[in-house]
């Protein structure tokens, strides 16, 4: 079978900005083939939300194990890969169980708490100079800089050091198209090389002298007698900058697009009452999260989705779909900040492997948006912009580029 299976390969989409947001295929998809085999790809396919949440969570019945990787890393390198205990989302309870609970150091509830006043303060910053009258490009200004920026800081990697750290995370997480795919893959494993060599001496150095942010915490935690070693707190770090970098970004910059081209009196709600964020958030989490998709392999044969699955048969479960399933949501293809139950969508996954990062997630996405309505009283679409052009695969689906935004007065 193939690692690695192209969405257009299944759907057949004809363009990039078609893939970008596949509202009618997904539509079809739910309420024609709801569990679809395709042939050229050798994939059971879901998309309804009770059938998809059954693949992600029931590990017994669909493994996560394989070489596949899912969570997606910087460069191919020793450098850059993460250490062996720590292939979290590629095994399954109850080995995954302890790289789980050594991961989780990373991410206690006071970890968040504290983080929230630094996250603000980075945010504010990226927003501070956006001037009215002007046009923006969102993905520059805020999508690709801020979580790049909050990870720096969270590693506890100096101010003066976060332009170095930057350039290396822009070239680690650069999508590989793939004429260019080797020559790419190059600069990534000097990039790797290079941030190995910056970040160790500074863990090292945290060992002794320990402050408030995830390195130290890393090189604190012990589970069942088992720490992390200075080489392995380095390459961890590498694995949440791939997990959490180009997810977060990828987020804000579809936010922004749908504030522009679908929700116009969402923003100006938004900006009367600021506090309604992280509500807006969540339904663009739901809404417009493209395309979201795991892969598990069968690990007992079963009936459980109506069809019969042997053991080996790769099934994709497709988060993006079953947010739009009407059995769950009430009318899933608007947008509603208010719908009780927004906070149910899948892309997060579902079950032990439930993403750990979604409360940093949630926090810095809801941060940031707040930031920028506070700033901004109004945005506006560029008429002349070609969405097509300016869309790339990445390691999340279609991603945008770039995104200008109008700055307006009022
Ligand atoms: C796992 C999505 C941000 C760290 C996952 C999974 C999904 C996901 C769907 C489950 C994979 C599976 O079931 O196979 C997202 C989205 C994000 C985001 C949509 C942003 C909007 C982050 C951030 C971090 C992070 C900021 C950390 C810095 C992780 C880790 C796992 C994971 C470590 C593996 C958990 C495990 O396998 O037990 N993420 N993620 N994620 N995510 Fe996230």
């Amino acid at each position: 079978y193939k690692e690695v299976i192209t969405v257009h390969e299944i759907s057949r989409f004809q363009s990039r900005s078609e893939e970008f947001f596949p509202l009618e295929w997904y539509r079809k998809m739910l309420s024609e083939h709801p569990v679809y085999y395709h042939e050229g790809t050798d994939t059971w396919n879901v998309f309804r939300y009770d059938d998809v949440k059954q693949v992600l969570s029931k590990h017994e019945y669909f493994s996560s194990e394989g070489s596949r990787t899912t969570v997606l890393v910087g460069a191919k390198n020793r450098e850059g890969t993460p250490p062996d205990k720590l292939n979290v989302s590629s095994i399954d309870p109850p080995r995954h169980l302890k790289s789980r609970s050594l991961l989780s150091a990373a991410f206690t509830p006071r970890s968040l708490k504290n983080w929230e006043p630094r996250i603000s303060n980075i945010a504010k910053r990226l927003v501070e100079d956006i001037e009215p009258n002007t046009t923006i490009d969102i993905v520059q200004a805020l999508a690709t800089p801020l979580p790049a920026m909050v990870m720096a800081d969270l590693l506890g990697i100096p101010l003066t050091d976060s332009g170095l750290f930057k350039s290396w995370v822009d070239i680690l997480f650069q999508p590989a198209s793939e004429e260019n795919a080797e020559e790419i893959e190059m600069k990534k494993q000097a990039a790797a090389q290079e941030y190995y060599q910056f970040l160790y001496p500074m863990v090292v150095h945290k060992r002794t002298h320990p402050g408030d942010d995830i390195i130290s915490d890393l090189l604190n935690v012990e589970v069942d007698g088992e720490r992390f070693t200075e080489d392995e707190v380095v390459r961890t770090s590498m694995l949440l900058l791939g997990a959490g970098i180009e997810t977060t970004s990828h987020t804000i910059s579809s936010m922004f697009y749908s504030f522009l081209n679908e929700g116009k009196p969402l923003y100006d709600q938004l900006r009367k009452d600021p506090s309604l964020a992280p509500q807006a958030v969540e339904e663009m989490l739901r809404y417009r999260f493209h395309c979201s998709k795991r892969h598990r392999t069968v690990k007992q044969d079963n009936n459980l989705l109506g069809v019969d699955m042997k053991k080996g048969d790769v099934v994709i479960a497709w988060m993006s779909a079953a947010n739009m399933d009407e059995r769950m949501f009430e009318n899933p293809f608007e947008i509603n900040i208010h719908r009780a139950n927004n906070k149910k969508h899948l892309t997060f996954g579902n079950g032990p492997h439930f993403c750990l990062g979604a409360p940093l997630a949630r926090m810095e996405l809801s941060i940031a948006l707040r930031a920028f309505v506070e700033k901004v009283p109004g945005i506006e679409a560029v008429e002349t912009f070609d969405l097509e052009r300016h869309l790339t695969t990445s390691a999340v689906g279609q991603s945008l580029t770039h995104l200008p935004v109008k700055i307006l007065q009022s």
